[in-house]
């Protein structure tokens, strides 16, 4: 046990890293400019948009060996979640013998900089690739760059010196953090609760306040669902990619922040024949991981949310926790029957996601109530998922509307139909009436005027910021008949395909 209250430990380029009096809002892109002078780090939008402040956050690999990164956006993420891990910045990347890293290096020989304002957050995008891709695709390249906004050089030297310096082979790629790993387990983070002389459960600030505000990091689910108890109000901060933002831009400040990304249990993934349970840490790239078999469709939707810095700290049971009427999870959540465990103190129940919601930003959790995984059923035999998102661009951006629809075939006839939209009510649900149409009819069937008919039955219409009402209700209705057109026939042929031939 090496916990230190009111001080946030973390290991910087073989150091640790001691930074104390801080408070629980301060984020790690201000306390590295600020405090430590590292102003590589630039501020752009400070809300996790343009990639300006991207930095590589590491932890203990499993077996305790080595250092996993992951990008991050240092503008939206809170100094006290840096508590026992470790930090690479794009000063970390120059070598004690003055050389650049093969990245820096290719950027420079292949023009890829400019005014260089994106410069240190493309180069620390890019060496997160290359840790764990040394040679990449072009596409791997310009989805890792997802993230980072250039306004003024343009991407083709970008790709082009991340092909070169992927030349450079992974070990003169490979970050230097053979002094990290001792240091990571210096500072490790208890993994068990501590107990007051009456036997209950005492959860250590990482940060306190002398009005009695608090930062804690728990390590075990025990203590997460005391802790709540206790404070029902606690805001919980799993990814902070809205937290990061109310912090930023509505200066929120909450008293009692429970950060949940130490949490074991709330990390892993259960796997059944039947599903997987999801545990509400899990970030949104590793679910992009578990369903790329059986969903594809879904993968697509989640690589297409935010970008890599976003999704390897978002997590799903945030985004179903926010509540967005636009949120790109749920309408495929609730198409593929994806129920919810909650849980408050000892006692836990399961909600499906279709009834989680009970309005704007309204949903079923109790006083010191939270989501503790999200059970998602695999596909079965003869059944079919499609999903796409529509938005401005096709990359980092909102959804227009996001449409997810499940079914099978019984006899050639559309059965168990599930159809979820975001962005035509507010919040995300299922579209009972446009399930009606469907439901026993074959594909070919089903007309867009039926479909005409149900949504304005379901809906109403509203102009909206990102798209009019007309264009999302004919969306709606199309992206359910190009579904229909895809549908597998008995033989397993797309109907579509057989017409192309
Ligand atoms: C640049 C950018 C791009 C984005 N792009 C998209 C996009 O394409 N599509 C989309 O849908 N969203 C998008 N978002 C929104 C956001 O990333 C998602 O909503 C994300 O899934 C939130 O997860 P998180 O783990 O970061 O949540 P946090 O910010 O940590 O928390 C969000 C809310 O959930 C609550 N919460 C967290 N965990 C739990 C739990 N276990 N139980 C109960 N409550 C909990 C928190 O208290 C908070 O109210 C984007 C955000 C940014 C900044
Ligand atoms: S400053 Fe723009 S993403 Fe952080
Ligand atoms: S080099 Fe100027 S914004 Fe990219």
């Amino acid at each position: 046990m090496t916990q230190v209250t009111n001080t946030v430990r973390f290991v910087l380029d073989g150091k640790i890293v001691e930074a104390q009096g801080e408070r629980r809002t301060t984020t790690v892109l201000d306390y590295l400019r600020e405090q430590l002078q590292r102003t590589g780090s630039k501020e752009g939008c400070a809300e996790g948009d343009c990639g300006a402040c991207v930095v590589l956050v590491g932890e203990l690999n499993a077996a305790g060996t080595g250092v996993d990164y992951v990008p991050s956006n240092a503008c939206i993420q809170l100094l006290p979640t840096l508590d026992g891990k470790s930090l690479k910045t794009i000063e970390s990347l120059k070598r004690a013998d003055g050389t650049l890293h093969p990245v820096q290096e290719a950027l420079v020989s292949c023009h890829g900089s400019q005014c260089g304002f994106c410069t240190p957050g493309i180069v620390m995008s890019l060496t997160g690739l290359l840790q764990t891709v040394p040679t990449p695709t072009r596409d791997q390249i310009t989805n890792s760059l997802s993230g980072n906004l250039c306004r003024c050089t343009g991407y083709k030297p970008i790709v082009d010196a991340t092909l070169v310096a992927s030349q450079a082979g992974a070990e003169q790629l490979k970050l230097d953090d053979g002094a990290d790993v001792a240091l990571l387990q210096q500072i490790r983070r208890a993994r068990s609760p501590s107990y007051n002389l009456e036997g209950e459960i005492v959860v250590q600030p990482v940060v306190r306040t002398r009005k009695g505000n608090e930062f804690v990091s728990p390590a075990t689910l025990a203590e997460v669902a005391q802790y709540m108890l206790q404070h029902p109000q606690a805001t919980l901060l799993a990814g902070s990619t809205e937290i990061g933002l109310q912090v930023n831009k509505q200066f929120s400040r909450p008293e009692h922040i429970v950060y949940l990304g130490n949490v074991a249990e709330l990390r892993r993934v259960q796997e059944s024949a039947s599903g997987w349970r999801i545990g509400a840490q899990v970030s949104l790239s590793q679910v992009e991981r578990l369903v790329t078999r059986d969903y594809p469709d879904f993968a697509e939707v989640l690589r297409r949310f935010g970008s890599p810095p976003i999704r390897s700290t978002a997590t799903l049971a945030g985004n179903i926790a926010n509540g967005s009427p636009i949120g790109d999870s749920m309408p495929c959540l609730m198409a593929l029957g994806a129920t919810l465990v909650l849980r408050r103190g000892e006692q836990l129940r399961s909600v499906a996601l279709d009834d989680f919601y009970t309005g704007q930003k309204a949903n079923v959790l109790q006083g010191g109530e939270f989501i503790e995984a999200i059970d998602l059923p695999k596909l079965t035999p003869g059944g079919v998922f499609r999903a796409h998102k529509l938005s401005k661009r096709f990359d980092q951006d909102i959804s227009a509307t996001c449409c997810a629809l499940s079914y099978r075939l019984q006899g050639g006839k559309l059965a168990q139909v599930k159809l979820a939209y975001n962005g035509l009510t507010p919040f995300p649900s299922r579209a009972p009436l446009l399930e009606a149409v469907l439901q026993g009819r074959e594909p070919a069937e089903v007309s867009a005027q039926q479909l005409d008919a149900a949504i304005a039955a379901s809906f109403t219409a509203r102009d909206g910021l990102r798209a009019s009402w007309r264009y999302r209700a004919l969306v709606a209705r199309n992206l359910v008949l190009q579904f229909l057109e895809e549908a597998p026939t008995a033989s397993g042929v797309d109907i579509a395909k057989e017409v192309l031939a």
